[in-house]
């Protein structure tokens, strides 16, 4: 998720139970072109040396430069395999034909995968949605493009480019898309939950699910789906352990990009990992004016010391 996923979050949501993690998405252009001390795309490249299971995602809509790209982070050891991105659906994206607007453009799409194809050896994913519009909904057509162009595997969002993320996902044509291909499908959409996974799995027979907004405030939400699928009751994390992880993710967020910037990029993920908890809305208000460290300690553990009370 760009804008969220960098590696303090990443790393969370692999101590939580995530076996497969992506980076935001990075725009191939500017992944070619930006110079090498580039502050930007070295966030953006930026990795911890304990992530396992790393996958590149990279948005853009010429193949050649898509193709160089994936060239390029292919010869970086840290990256397991690359994902394409054709589900954004920001306009400053669909704009100029990148993202899910390539789900309009079979031809291209396909033209851009063959030649990423020819340009890596790792494991190369496609992140889709399933259309444009509820007048085009052409998933089926588009996955088995897709495999016939070298994808190793797809992962569908149940949702059109118009619905953005509003709306329920559609399972059913994750399923149709299962059915359709022989590469895996991973099913994306509306995990929010870890016992709506078994539905979602019985529903669309996919080979692995993708989490998104559910992991937001919530990476525990990896290991209760896995206790939910070996039949167990998924266990609840206590107040002590929320602190512990947000106390993680802040130092962290501090050693990343600095005191200054970490307690900025932070208040999303408190307001995230407060959310629920008695009292979070005037925690929040404290946290988003706040511009130390030490204060910021101070107000985080006042508040789950209450809750723990
Ligand atoms: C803030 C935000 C940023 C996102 N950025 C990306 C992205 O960079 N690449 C991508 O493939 N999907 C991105 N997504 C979409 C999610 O990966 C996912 O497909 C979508 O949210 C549906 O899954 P969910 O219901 O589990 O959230 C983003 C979603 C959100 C809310």
């Amino acid at each position: 998720m760009a804008g969220i996923t960098d590696w303090p979050f990443r790393l969370r949501c692999q101590e939580c139970g995530a076996d497969e993690l992506v980076t935001e998405m990075v725009s191939a252009m500017g992944l070619l072109q930006a110079p090498s001390d580039s502050r930007a795309y070295q966030h953006l490249l930026a990795f911890h040396e304990r992530e396992r299971n790393l996958t590149i995602q990279l948005f853009g809509h010429q193949p050649d430069i898509m193709a160089g790209a994936a060239a390029r982070v292919s010869l970086l050891p840290q990256y397991k395999g690359i994902d394409l991105n054709f589900g954004c659906p920001a306009p400053k994206v669909t704009g100029s034909g990148s993202g899910s607007a390539l789900m309009k453009n079979l031809a291209r799409s396909e033209q851009i995968i063959r030649a990423v194809r020819k340009a890596t050896a790792k494991p190369l994913s496609v992140k889709m949605r399933i259309g444009w519009d509820s007048n085009h909904i052409n998933a089926v057509d588009f996955a088995k493009m897709c495999e016939a162009a070298g994808a190793d595997s797809l992962c569908v969002h149940g949702r059109t480019r118009q619905q953005q993320y509003a709306g329920r996902a559609d399972w059913g044509v994750i399923a149709q898309v299962k059915q359709a291909v022989s590469i895996p499908v991973i099913a994306n959409g509306d995990v929010f939950t870890p016992q709506n996974v078994q539905v979602l799995l019985n529903q669309t027979g996919a080979d692995g699910i993708a989490v998104g907004r559910g992991a937001l405030g919530n990476p525990w939400l990896f290991g209760q789906i896995k206790q939910v699928l070996r039949g167990e009751e998924p266990s609840t994390p206590s107040a002590e352990e929320i602190l512990k992880t947000a106390l993680s993710h802040l130092q962290d967020m501090v050693s990343f990009k600095g005191e200054h910037w970490a307690l900025i990029e932070m208040r999303k993920h408190f307001a995230w990992y407060l959310k629920g908890t008695h009292g979070a809305a005037a925690t929040r208000a404290q946290i988003n004016t706040i511009d130390s460290l030490d204060k910021l300690l101070a107000i985080l553990e006042q508040h789950f010391d209450k809750l723990e009370a």
